[in-house]
């Protein structure tokens, strides 16, 4: 096992940070999400994979509450979810997500995209504001696009911006909803890596990607999804290797063959 690894088990061992239980939503006669029960300890890395229309999109939308759960419960650190006002401003804050598209605010320069949220929500003192957002642009390695419109930067940029405006809200936990299927392939890698240094640097992540070799090295649990429901879940060498339901073998041998 490596040094990484262990560091995480140990940040790990501090206790659960989201906590699903029993969650059921339907979208009308679609029942898309089907009794998830779902922990994810502080530290850790859980990549969703499942066939397109499994409800992981969903899934990631009701744990900052872009959705609502019909029942069940879903609580971060401890707390449930709030309904609205100024708490949920702060929950959406506590839980980054960065999407398929880029959802950078079009109008405003790099700087000022990864500014805004820490003055407006954190209630930081602007220069501060500032340097912090300079510091993770320089981090995800965009420090030289600052000044720049997001159209002017490329695919991979733009995202790697997005992963930075979401850091400077110093959230508990990120959200990725395949974050690189937008990507030119030669700008998938430059995303990846910033993932996997988040990953290392012990950022409680839920990923939703079809880049398999992200979940084998960064992950320390794959959660496989079909039709709403949790099919099963494993650790990614053994998901792999060796997968327990006809679902998951199924789909395996239609990604990784293709
Ligand atoms: N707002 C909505 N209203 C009605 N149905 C919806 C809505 N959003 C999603 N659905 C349906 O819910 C199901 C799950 O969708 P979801 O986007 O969560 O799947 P997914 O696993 O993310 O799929 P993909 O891999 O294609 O992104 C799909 O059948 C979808 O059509
Ligand atoms: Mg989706």
């Amino acid at each position: 096992m490596t040094e990484v690894s262990m560091a995480k088990e140990d940040v790990a061992s501090t206790g659960d940070l989201v906590v699903l239980k029993s969650v059921n939503k339907h979208f009308g006669a679609l029942h898309v999400l089907q009794d998830i029960d779902l922990t994810i300890a502080r530290g850790e890395v859980v990549v969703v994979i499942g066939p397109s229309g499994s409800g992981k999109s969903t899934l990631c939308r009701t744990i900052n509450r872009l959705e609502t759960i019909d029942d069940g419960s879903i609580s971060i650190d401890g707390k449930p979810l709030p309904h609205e006002g100024k708490e949920l401003a702060r929950l959406r804050a506590d839980v980054g997500m960065v999407f398929q598209s880029f959802n950078l605010f079009a109008h405003k320069t790099v700087l000022e995209n990864v500014t805004l949220g820490q003055v407006k929500v954190r209630r930081k003192d602007r220069k501060q504001a500032e340097e912090r957002a300079r510091t993770l642009l320089d981090r995800v390695g965009v420090g030289a696009q600052a000044d720049k419109y997001p159209a002017q930067l490329s695919g991979g940029q733009q995202q790697r911006v997005a992963i930075a405006r979401a850091l400077a809200m110093e959230p508990k936990v990120m959200l990725f909803d395949e974050p690189t299927s937008a990507l030119d392939p030669e700008m998938i890698n430059e995303v990846l890596e910033v993932m996997q240094q988040l990953a290392r640097d012990g950022m409680t992540m839920i990923v939703v990607t079809h880049e398999m070799g992200f979940a084998r090295s960064a992950a320390n649990r794959v959660v496989f999804m079909a039709d709403g429901r949790i099919i099963e879940q494993a650790a990614p060498d053994q998901f792999f290797s060796n997968p327990r339901s006809d679902r998951a073998k199924d789909f395996l041998s239609k990604i990784l063959h293709h």
